[in-house]
Formats: C-alpha cells, structure tokens, sequence
C-alpha cells in the first residue's frame, strides 16, 4: 500500500500499531505465566520469524530460543499435503517449558505434526502461540494457549507471511487479493 511493491494488498488488516501492542500484551502474558521457570521459545521458521523476534523480546524473564523449520506450502496458495520438518530444535525439550511460536494457525496440521514430534521428548510442558489464528479452517485440533489475532479465511501476507516467498518483510498484516484462495501460510 506504498507503492508497486506491495501493490498486490488490498486492505491492511493488521497496522503495525495493533502487532505491537498486542504482542506487548502477549510478551507480558507469557511473563507472568513463566515467571522462574526459563521457558524455551521456539520458533517456527520461515514463518514466525517476525513475530518470535519480537515477542521474545517483549517477556522481560530468562528464557532459552531454538527453532524448528516446517513447510506444508509450495510457491502457491494451495497445501502442498504433507508437513516437511527440515530442521529440529538443538535444545533437549525434556523436563522443559515449551513454547511453540508460530506464524498462523490454519488447518492445524503443522502444529500438530510438531506438537506429537516435540511429545516424545517429555517436556514438562508444551504450549503453543500463534499470532494468528483462522479458527474457521481448523481440521486438527491444537490446543492455543496464546493468540494475538483471530482473522478471517482472508490471504493474508506480511510479517513474516509470505506468498511465493515474498513479502514477509512487509511490516503489516495485508490481504492479498488473489485469482484463488484455499490456505494461507
Ligand atoms: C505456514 C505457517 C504454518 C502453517 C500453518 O507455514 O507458517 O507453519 O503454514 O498452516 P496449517 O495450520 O494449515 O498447517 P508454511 O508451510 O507456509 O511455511 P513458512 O513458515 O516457511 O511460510
């Protein structure tokens, strides 16, 4: 929306104002619930890696960051199918305080796959934050401990969502007005 770049957007849906208030609020959140504990954040690349830099930034106690990278999603807006696991966490999860930080949340079934592959380590405890949720897609049920935004079944690119593997560095939330819709990712 500032030029031919981001031409493609057609609403902003999510102002930069609103991510960083509400990330403040979830950073504050996350905190007060693991206060002592030295929780380990891991982020979910490529998609999350906004929103994890800035969220753990905004939860002012000692915490570990590792990542995990997962794919279900081509060069397109459609599922690819199959969740790719290319790159597990460093840090032993066992008897840890998991917090798994993702982009968006949309049929589940990335979340899902990483919930079970994280389970078998025992960790003392497995939470999941999304930064977005698009609830009215969900085919696997995730258990959401923090959310910062609910949206509808809209494209949506920008901070650190992609399409195609452009426009993550866009520092909103925007929807994309494609030909065909079917996921987001
Ligand atoms: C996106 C997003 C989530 C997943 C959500 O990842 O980051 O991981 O899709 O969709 P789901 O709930 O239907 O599984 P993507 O595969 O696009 O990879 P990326 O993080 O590199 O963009």
């Amino acid at each position: 929306m500032t030029g031919e770049w981001d031409a493609c957007v057609k609403k902003i849906e999510i102002t930069q104002a609103e991510i960083v208030s509400r990330v403040h609020e979830l950073g504050a959140q996350i905190a007060t619930d693991y206060a002592g504990r030295n929780p380990v954040m891991i982020g979910a690349l490529k998609g999350a890696m906004c929103f994890f830099a800035d969220l753990v930034r905004a939860v002012p106690i000692p915490l570990e960051v590792d990542f995990i990278t997962a794919s279900s999603y081509g060069a397109g807006t459609s599922s690819q199918g199959e969740v790719t696991l290319s790159h597990l966490p460093e840090t032993s999860l066992k008897g840890r305080d998991v917090i798994i930080v993702e982009d968006i949340l949309d049929t589940g079934h990335t979340l899902s796959r990483i919930l079970a592959v994280f389970n078998e380590q025992s960790p003392a405890s497995l939470a999941v934050c999304t930064f977005l949720d698009k609830s009215s897609r969900r085919e696997y049920a995730v258990p959401v401990r923090y959310r910062g935004f609910d949206i509808p079944d809209y494209f949506v690119v920008g901070y650190g969502l992609d399409l195609g593997g452009v426009y993550r560095n866009l520092p909103y939330v925007g929807v994309y007005e494609p030909e065909e819709t079917s996921k987001n990712g």
